[in-house]
């Protein structure tokens, strides 16, 4: 048996436009997704999830077939979960040379699904190193990321960006841009999260950016600026000007915002932390709905999400030091 962990992440700029190659700059956070993984003869997997937001679910496929789903969620959050384990599995497969290897697979996730703070980056990650060391076999950091990135792309059709699996595999704050991440010093950033209990179709959302990008010069421009404002707020970073950081994240909700991919839920919650004084406030990953982040140093944005309505959750995002790691 071997159970692997992965945090989860937050973009603190730069998400949409890094699947066009742009700069993004990304923190990962202290919400994790442990997957244990045993080994079975008969070639057979089976799948166990106890939390994704979902009320639990189990499925059973392969040699001994069956199928048991007991769960109460939008088809595509279920077909999604299910895709990045089954693409997870058959890397792990790969990568140990053992095609017909069947396993149990079980999943505690603290990370909301689909609500743009990376659950199936992380699922996918710690799953892949589960699976090979059970399998006796040690990927380093970057063969884990490339393999978990290559799941994301297929399970979303192409509409991928190296982003969330780098993260989630190498923890701390990273850069990413193409094909390249690195990690960079980590500041301690005061982020708060708001959830409004939703979740938004990362595929769908990936798509409509693309269809707005290539029909609308004004778009292709956004997509661009966003790459700019990563830029800018990369030095800013490294300053550690939290005022200006703030700033530059309220101008990227804005262009988030002129590319479709906010909703009422995500600007209710944006605007409830920056009137509560947080120096800056976004959606964050795919949007549609989900999460935002305020930076606020005192404890007033928090406060003041819990009381709006169509929050269903705030809390403190720490940074997370460790990317995937062995439980
Ligand atoms: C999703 O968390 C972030 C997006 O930029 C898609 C991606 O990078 O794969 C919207």
């Amino acid at each position: 048996m071997a159970t692997s962990s992965a945090p989860g992440k937050i973009y603190v700029m730069g998400e949409h436009a890094v699947v066009y190659g742009e700069p993004a700059v990304l923190c990962a956070v202290e919400r994790r997704a442990r997957v244990t993984v045993r080994e079975r003869s008969d070639g057979g997997l089976r799948v166990d999830s106890e939390d994704l937001t979902l009320d639990g679910f189990t499925i059973e496929y392969g040699a001994s077939a069956g199928e048991d789903t007991n769960v109460d969620v939008p088809e595509h959050l279920l077909e999604a979960a299910t895709g990045y384990v089954d693409e997870a599995v058959a890397q792990a497969r790969d990568a140990a040379d053992a095609p017909d290897a069947g396993f149990e697979v079980e999943i505690h996730s603290d990370i909301p699904l689909g609500a743009g703070l990376g659950s199936s980056a992380a699922v996918v990650v710690a799953a892949i190193d589960a699976a090979t060391r059970e399998l006796g076999v040690e990927l380093d950091r970057e063969e884990i990321a490339d393999r978990a990135y290559q799941v994301e792309h297929s399970v979303q059709d192409g509409q991928a960006s190296r982003a969330d699996t780098f993260t989630s595999t190498m923890g701390g704050a990273v850069r990413v841009e193409g094909d390249g991440g690195e990690p960079i010093p980590a500041p301690d950033l005061p982020l708060v999260v708001g959830y409004d209990g939703g979740a938004g179709d990362t595929g769908k959302l990936v798509s409509g950016v693309r269809e707005l990008r290539d029909r609308y010069e004004f778009a292709a421009d956004t997509v661009e600026t966003i790459g700019d404002l990563v830029e800018e707020g990369e030095n800013v970073l490294a300053d550690g000007d939290l005022d200006e950081l703030g700033e530059l994240m309220d101008v990227n909700h804005g262009l988030l915002s002129a590319l479709g991919v906010s909703s009422r839920s995500l600007d209710a919650m944006v605007w409830a932390a920056r009137d509560a004084g947080a120096k800056g406030a976004k959606l964050v990953g795919a949007g549609g709905g989900g999460c935002i982040v305020a930076l606020d140093d005192t404890d007033e944005s928090e406060t003041a999400l819990e009381y709006t309505p169509g929050c269903e959750e705030a809390f403190r995002a720490e940074l997370a030091e460790d990317g995937v790691r062995p439980e």
